[in-house]
């Protein structure tokens, strides 16, 4: 059997089924979500941890679950392989015994996005495509544009105007796409995004409702579980628009179904208080999403009120018997800082969420002190340098001499 015949593009409300290399970005009967299916028992002959230990650890370590089929159309920059740190001051501070913190901001743009990217713009290329596009709050678009740059891909980024952090657009600029700052937030920038690509059959969008993106963001999971040669109690990640929380479900999930882990985590996700959406309809039981009109909080990155992938989030907090839970803008700084300084690990404010989060967790008794917890950072601190210049103190200037410097130290 050929690989590609094991997989399939399928609507997770009605069933739809499509060929894996059809264009589809939403079900064409009944306007769902879409997924990739992976026909996993019929990988059991040929895949086993052995096998992948062999190769660098990255995200195409996983090459059999990853449907790329043409090797040369494969645009890569070794994304994956991110550090995963045991983090004991940290874990003090919190009150558990067990805890690591996966440094997504590792990767080749600084963020998590590059697991999608290099999988979703290797597509592109497969489906001949010319150009790429993608709403985004940052790092979706400077990892767009990175991936699209280096496939020779001319790259559209449509970003919410004032409300992306230095960092991300400076690298959307330099990596050459063209930056759209639409003059609204970001909901309905990845509403016109999807309008727009649903005509222009020629431009290819990358946002994580295409279904190849959680494709490549599944394997962080894979990941998790060879570094730590198992799976974890929990998981805690930050979620805006939940495409990376389905993601890691689906990851978990398959390795399950291959036979190669058993126990799974629980799934946490943390949102930003008012821009909290799947938090409440987690905490109301209800089957649909309310969308917040006019989200706000200082991790820009997950300033989302209409998150595309509800439904696989809360399939993944629910059949993980995992939780969603909000922290405010405070905690969220107070964790950035606290992880900073506990640990020497700068991560940005929507990543510092997942620190926030599990303090959170720990201190409702969600998590128990002696359970193995990751939190997912998501992205680097540099992304978003402003944010510092008003959470710390500034430098303190200072003559050149002995007797200057001396009253500054500690004594
Ligand atoms: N953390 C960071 C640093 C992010 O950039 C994002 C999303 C998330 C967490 C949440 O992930 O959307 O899959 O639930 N950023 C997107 C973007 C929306 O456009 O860069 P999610």
């Amino acid at each position: 059997m050929r690989l590609n015949e094991l997989f399939s593009i399928r609507c997770i409300d009605c069933g739809q089924i499509y060929g894996i290399n059809e264009i589809v970005y939403i079900c064409n009967r009944c306007s769902g979500l879409l997924e990739v299916y992976l026909d996993v028992n019929e990988l059991n002959s040929i895949v086993n941890l052995d096998l992948w230990r062999k190769r660098p650890l990255n995200v195409w370590r996983y090459r059999e679950l990853i449907p790329i089929f043409d090797d040369k159309k494969i645009v890569s920059m070794n994304e994956g392989g991110t550090r995963l740190l045991r983090c004991y001051r940290l874990a003090e501070t919190i009150g558990v015994k067990n805890l690591y913190v996966k440094c997504e901001g590792d990767n080749p743009t600084g963020s998590f996005k590059d697991r999608g990217m290099t999988v979703g713009v290797s597509k592109a290329l497969e489906l001949d495509f010319k150009a790429t596009l993608c709403a985004s709050t940052g790092n979706t678009a400077a990892s767009l544009s990175a991936y699209s740059a280096r496939a020779g891909l001319i790259c559209y980024v449509l970003i919410p105007a004032g409300k992306v952090a230095l960092g991300k657009l400076s690298q959307a600029m330099i990596y050459g796409a063209k930056v759209l700052a639409v003059k609204s937030n970001f909901d309905l920038a990845l509403k016109t995004a999807i309008q727009l690509c649903l005509e222009e059959r020629r431009i290819y969008l990358l946002n994580s409702i295409n279904p190849f993106r959680v494709e490549g963001q599944k394997t962080a999971a894979l990941e998790l579980h060879d570094q730590l040669g198992l799976n974890p109690d929990n998981v805690v990640i930050p979620v805006g628009n939940a495409g990376n929380i389905s993601a890691y479900w689906k990851g978990f999930s398959e390795l399950r179904i291959l036979g190669l882990a058993e126990k799974m985590p629980r799934m946490h996700g943390v949102q930003a208080k008012n821009a909290n959406p799947l938090v409440k309809a987690y905490r109301s039981d209800r089957q649909d999403l309310e969308p917040i009109e006019n989200p706000e909080t200082i991790a820009t990155a997950i300033r989302i009120g209409n998150p595309i992938s509800w439904k696989k989030a809360l399939k993944a907090v629910s059949e993980s018997k995992g939780s969603m839970i909000d922290v405010s803008d405070e905690e969220i700084l107070d964790a950035q800082k606290l992880i900073a300084r506990r640990e020497g690990i700068f991560v940005e404010p929507a990543s510092a969420a997942s620190i926030a989060g599990l303090r959170r967790l720990v201190d409702d008794g969600v998590i128990d002190r002696d359970e193995l917890t990751v939190c997912i950072a998501t992205g680097h601190g540099l992304k978003d340098p402003e944010i510092v210049l008003k959470l710390c103190e500034m430098p303190i200037e200072v003559d050149p001499d002995l007797e200057s410097l001396r009253r500054i130290l500690v004594s």
